[in-house]
């Protein structure tokens, strides 16, 4: 079912990383596509620790009907995260949509390093983020909307770190990669056949963890050429279509549940 059908049906979507880089043109693009297709009943969650005005004002410009509210959490804080998640389900119930979306986008590089080098530590505060939040976020959000809603669709931000191991990037491939697999067995999990679940590969995207990557010392000498070369040779992806192939496919619920699609054609990463 289209989530386009009935531009009447009120639609209820939720974004992590929404203060910059790709979740931000995520939330925007869906206040274009909103608007292009007539959905005045849309309510949004933006979700990210630092102020998201900008990301606001942008959707706002593209849609002035559209309802927005912004919710400044630490996703990787683990103790905070059940409450502030009730607290955000009991102000936008599964009753008040038809259609429920969650872009779960929020992401780090943690550590990059050699990989024989990494502390207790460093693997515990990647894997908080990039894994158990995100992991939790999704599974709570279908346990809570795909009972009532009549779509509940989940798309978990991948990377072609997930199925391409990238020296000193251990973290970012492991919790990539646990997560694609987490998202699959979910899609095969759903009891109510109305839950749609997408593991989104967006591209090497033109944003600060791509500019971090650049510069950091520790990074892999090659994959950091390569890093270096995706800026030089303009070869970098502009987040905002990678998120309105995101959008589109997810809208017109273009892709089969549980699976995975390249928004880059993985043989073109050299390293
Ligand atoms: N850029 C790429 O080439 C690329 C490629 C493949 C996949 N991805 C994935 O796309 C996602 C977004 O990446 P990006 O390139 O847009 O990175 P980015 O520009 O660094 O943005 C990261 C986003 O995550 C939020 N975030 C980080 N830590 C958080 C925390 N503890 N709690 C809540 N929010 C947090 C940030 O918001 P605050 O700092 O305001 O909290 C920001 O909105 C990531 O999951 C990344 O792995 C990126």
């Amino acid at each position: 079912m289209s989530i386009l059908a009935s531009s009447a049906s009120p639609v209820l979507l939720f974004a992590t990383g929404a203060s910059k880089g790709l979740g931000k043109a995520i939330a925007v693009s869906f206040a274009k596509a909103f608007q292009k297709k007539k959905i005045t009943k849309a309510q949004a969650v933006l979700m990210a620790r630092s102020c998201m005005d900008d990301t606001e004002n942008l959707m706002v410009q593209e849609h002035n009907a559209l309802q927005i509210c912004q919710r400044r959490l630490d996703l990787a804080d683990l103790n905070t995260l059940e409450p502030k998640f009730q607290d955000i389900w009991t102000q936008f119930p599964p009753s008040s949509a038809t259609h429920a979306l969650l872009i779960n986008c929020a992401g780090t590089t943690g550590t990059v390093g050699p990989t024989s080098h990494l502390t207790l530590t460093e693997i515990e505060k990647a894997t908080r983020l990039n894994l158990v939040s995100k992991l939790w976020v999704s599974s709570r959000f279908a346990q809570t909307y795909s009972p009532v809603c009549a779509t509940t669709t989940i798309a978990n931000i991948s990377s072609m770190c997930s199925i391409k191991a990238t020296p000193t990037m251990a973290l970012y491939c492991a919790t990539s990669a646990g997560r694609d697999i987490f998202h699959q067995v979910l899609a095969q999990d759903d009891d109510n056949n109305n839950l749609r679940v997408l593991n989104y590969a967006p591209g090497s995207c033109d944003t600060d963890m791509q500019s971090f990557l650049r510069t950091h010392d520790s990074l892999d000498s090659h994959v950091q050429a390569y890093c270096q070369s995706l800026e030089t040779d303009q070869k970098l992806v502009d987040p905002n279509e990678t998120a309105d192939e995101l959008v589109r496919r997810l809208l017109d619920q273009d892709f089969e549940s549980g699976q995975r699609i390249e928004y880059t054609d993985v043989s073109t990463y050299k390293y």
